[in-house]
Parts: C-alpha cells; sequence; structure tokens
C-alpha cells in the first residue's frame, strides 16, 4: 500500500474555530479523519501530522523520503516566506502536492506568491477541507502515472 504524509503547518492546529469565515468549521482532527477514511478508500495508507515550526516541517520532509511515496502539504503561511521549505521539497525525490483551503489567490497579495508552487507537483486551493480529498485523489493519479 502506498503511503502519504499529509503535512500541516503553522496556526492550522487551530482550524474550527480560526477565522472561520475564511477557512471554514471543520477542525484539523475532522480532516485527519476524512483523510484516513478517503485514503483507505483510495488504497493510500495516510500519516497526518502539523507543527507550528518551520524546521519541524523540514525535517519531516526529509524523513518522507524513506517513508513516505507523496505528500500533502499545507505550509501556512510558510508558503509566502519560507525558501527553507522551498529547498527542502527540492531536496527530496518525493511528490508534493501543495494545498490551501482558501483561495490564496483572491486574498492579499502577500498570498499569491507561493514559494512552494515551483517545486510541487500541483497546487490545490480554495475548496476548504474537501481540498484534502482532492489532493490524495491527485497523488495517487500521479502515483499510478494516470496524469502522464
Ligand atoms: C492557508 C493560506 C495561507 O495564506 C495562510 O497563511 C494559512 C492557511 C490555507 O490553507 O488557506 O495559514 O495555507
Amino acid at each position: 500500500m502506498r503511503s502519504i504524509l499529509v503535512l500541516n503547518g503553522p496556526n492550522l492546529n487551530l482550524l474550527g474555530t480560526r477565522q472561520p469565515d475564511i477557512y471554514g468549521e471543520t477542525t484539523l482532527a475532522m480532516i485527519e479523519e476524512t483523510c484516513a477514511r478517503h485514503g483507505a478508500a483510495l488504497g493510500l495508507a495516510v500519516t497526518f501530522r502539523q507543527s507550528n515550526h518551520e524546521g519541524v516541517l523540514i525535517d519531516a520532509i526529509h524523513d518522507a523520503r524513506d517513508t513516505h511515496d507523496g505528500i500533502v502539504l499545507n505550509a501556512g503561511a510558510y508558503t509566502h516566506s519560507s525558501i527553507a521549505l522551498r529547498d527542502a521539497i527540492s531536496s527530496v525525490d518525493v511528490p508534493v502536492v501543495e494545498l490551501h483551503l482558501s483561495n490564496i489567490h483572491a486574498r492579499e497579495d502577500f498570498r499569491h506568491l507561493s514559494h512552494i508552487a515551483p517545486v510541487a507537483l500541483g497546487q490545490i486551493c480554495g475548496f476548504g477541507a474537501h481540498g484534502y480529498a482532492l489532493a490524495l485523489e491527485a497523488l495517487k493519479a500521479h502515483l499510478e502515472g494516470v496524469d502522464r
């Protein structure tokens, strides 16, 4: 069974109560449960993690080299600031789907720039919590070569 890491960055632990008008009322625990269920239906084993710390996220990307076939990454605000995260993705041979609950392109100008996008397989944004299910499907299709 293929193994996927769903990695969440800063402030996403507060989903459900954090700016629900933008991010919805679904908690991270609910998203974790959906990922596990949807992943199982797709034949994917899903490991779910969250950290508010850039270095922890970088370590998780490095560790994925030996343990995971793909990564769904919601890097939160580090998307717009972290060249170190971008370099971590470039340093490992693991496909990454960039994910955002909100449509970052329809928000403030500073959210339009993603340092992750140029090194990601693709970007999913604006579909709320459902985006995680879409990202798992995109990774499965990629791993099976359906997108080539
Ligand atoms: C986010 C979008 C980012 O701009 C923001 O900093 C977040 C969440 C999203 O999921 O929509 O923390 O990644």
